[in-house]
């Protein structure tokens, strides 16, 4: 665990150090859980944004994107329930005066519990090699058994207390559990109660009042709003989606692990409108979609797992976590909800507005089922950042650090590098960087020994790093460095395009 948390350490400086993400106004000592992406993390979330774009949106020809605003009629939120019901249980620590969410206390209790059930198994696989049967073992060995069964205990009473809103019954879980602050060490804890995440302010009307607005917690609520015109204008018929990339705001009692949670963050939404009945069938879909297009990356297919809600959120009847291998461990990064006409129903009350379809082969009329799939930006960047930095210890004995991001999602493809500051040799680098930046974002790098100038490139994920030396002037040709197998080649200058497109472009990427 303590290996992990370095790691966390060691990617948060690296990241500062390289111009990915900064704590916000730094100079002032900063802002809570608040972050600034730098020159190579606003690339990074671009791409990111592309590779989400376009798998959603332009490669189906039934989902539409949408950029509705953050600030929506207050009656929106009453509407969706978030007034009355998005809050979080919050328990206080008397001694460190540290605040954390109930919930999340416990499902840390519960993590350990896997946790030594995994040590079990690894020592069950130490202790019996090739003969081990990991499926019997796990259905037999008593300590996994004795663990199994708490968690079962603890995530039911969980779900009940939380189901109940019954706040003493989770207060006596934790003390139950003997659960005890991880800064002070003591069980010494306040009552729980609840606490409404929505950031409000103030919209001066035209008399003079003001009225009190939110800060959108979600940007579904842009698109449910939307329905009926996007439906409408675009001529849409079910089963068909709108998706939306923005930003999205939620007061967090707990905002830690850097870009994890954070009181600002970006949400990648798609609302999926389909025929009432039709939802399980939709939700499956999507829910094997999402984790497909994870798996694509390439990170390595075992730090997924999906994880199914105990704990509904008041508008679905079914919910799965995409959970990614972070360094502190598996958390959230992607959540898939079938979320019934909830919404749809609820804004119709509250609007008086008809958010009806009439089904022409149906021949019938209804309020649409809506499947969502929503990922944070954020703690997308941070899967694709974590998965991707390795610290290689190279055959000669020195080291590198680096950034093996799936090169399609880059910030810089590569970066043309003159050998020496003269002799026409940066010109020559500029040339081939105008023939390329129309397609690719590229650096220029005169600075230090070419060795020095890789470590830069490895540091921060270049794909490719290309030498321009005397012998280019006559023949016209090339070094190509891989940055992953560090193997050189020589080739033409005209063929860089081409081999940039075979492993950068957006087309490597989804082939
Ligand atoms: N519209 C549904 C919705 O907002 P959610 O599970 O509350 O569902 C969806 O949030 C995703 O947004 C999460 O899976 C996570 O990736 C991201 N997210 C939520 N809160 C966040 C925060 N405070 N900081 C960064 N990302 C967050």
């Amino acid at each position: 665990m303590e290996q992990r948390e370095d790691k966390l350490k060691d990617i948060i400086s690296h990241a500062k150090e390289y111009g990915f993400v900064f704590p916000s106004s730094e100079i002032y000592d900063g802002l809570s859980a608040t972050y600034d992406y730098g020159q190579l993390g606003a690339e990074l979330k671009n791409n990111l944004k592309t590779y989400w774009w376009k798998s959603m949106v332009q490669m189906h020809d039934n989902i539409v994107g949408l950029d509705s605003a953050i600030f929506m009629h207050p009656t929106t939120w009453k509407a969706s329930g978030h007034i009355d019901a998005f809050n979080d249980p919050l328990i206080d620590n008397k001694d460190s005066k540290k605040r954390y969410r109930a919930d999340v206390l416990i499902e840390d209790y519960i993590e350990k519990q896997r946790q030594k059930i995994e040590k079990e198994v690894e020592k069950g696989i130490k202790r019996f090699g090739a003969d081990f049967d990991e499926t019997q073992f796990r259905a037999t060995n008593p300590n996994v058994l004795r663990s199994q069964e708490k968690i079962d205990s603890v995530e039911k009473r969980m779900k009940e207390s939380l189901e109940a809103n019954d706040l003493e019954a989770v207060y006596q879980l934790i003390v139950d559990l003997e659960i005890t602050c991880p800064i002070s060490g003591s069980k010494n804890w306040t009552e729980v109660r609840q606490f409404n995440l929505m950031f409000s302010t103030e919209l001066g009307s035209v008399s003079g009042e003001a009225a009190t607005i939110y800060l959108r917690p979600e940007t579904a609520q842009g698109i449910f709003v939307n329905f009926l015109n996007v439906q409408k204008s675009g001529r849409m018929k079910i089963p068909f989606g709108i998706a939306q990339i923005g930003k999205a705001f939620r007061n967090e009692i707990v905002a830690r692990q850097f870009i994890f949670r954070m009181r600002e963050f970006e949400q990648m939404e798609m609302q999926f409108f389909v025929r009432p009945g039709e939802e399980m069938k939709w939700y499956n879909y999507w829910k094997e979609f999402r984790l497909n297009w994870h798996h694509a990356l390439n990170l390595g297919d075992e730090k997924y797992r999906y994880h199914d809600h105990l704990k509904l959120a008041h508008y679905a009847n079914a919910a799965s976590d995409i959970e990614f291998d972070f360094p502190m461990g598996f958390k959230e990064l992607e959540g898939i909800h079938s979320r019934t006409d909830f919404d749809l129903k609820q804004h119709e009350q509250h609007s008086g507005k008809k958010l009806h379809y009439f089904d022409p082969e149906l021949n019938q009329s209804y309020v649409p089922y809506v499947i969502e799939t929503s990922i944070g930006l954020d703690r997308m960047f941070l899967a694709v950042l974590s998965a991707s930095y390795k610290n290689e210890t190279l055959e000669d004995g020195s080291e590198r650090v680096v950034l093996k991001i799936p090169a399609t999602l880059a910030p810089y493809k590569a970066c043309i590098m003159p050998l020496v500051k003269k002799d026409g040799l940066p010109e020559k680098a500029r040339e081939i960087i105008k023939m390329l930046q129309l397609d690719f974002m590229l650096q220029y790098d005169e600075k230090d020994s070419i060795g020095k100038r890789y470590r830069r490139q490895d540091a921060i994920g270049t794909p490719f790093s290309v030498t321009v030396d005397h012998q280019s002037l006559e023949d016209n040709m090339v070094t190509i460095r891989d940055r992953d197998t560090m193997e050189q080649q020589r080739v033409l200058i005209s063929e860089l395009s081409t081999i940039l497109h075979q492993k950068c472009s957006w087309t490597a990427l989804f082939n």
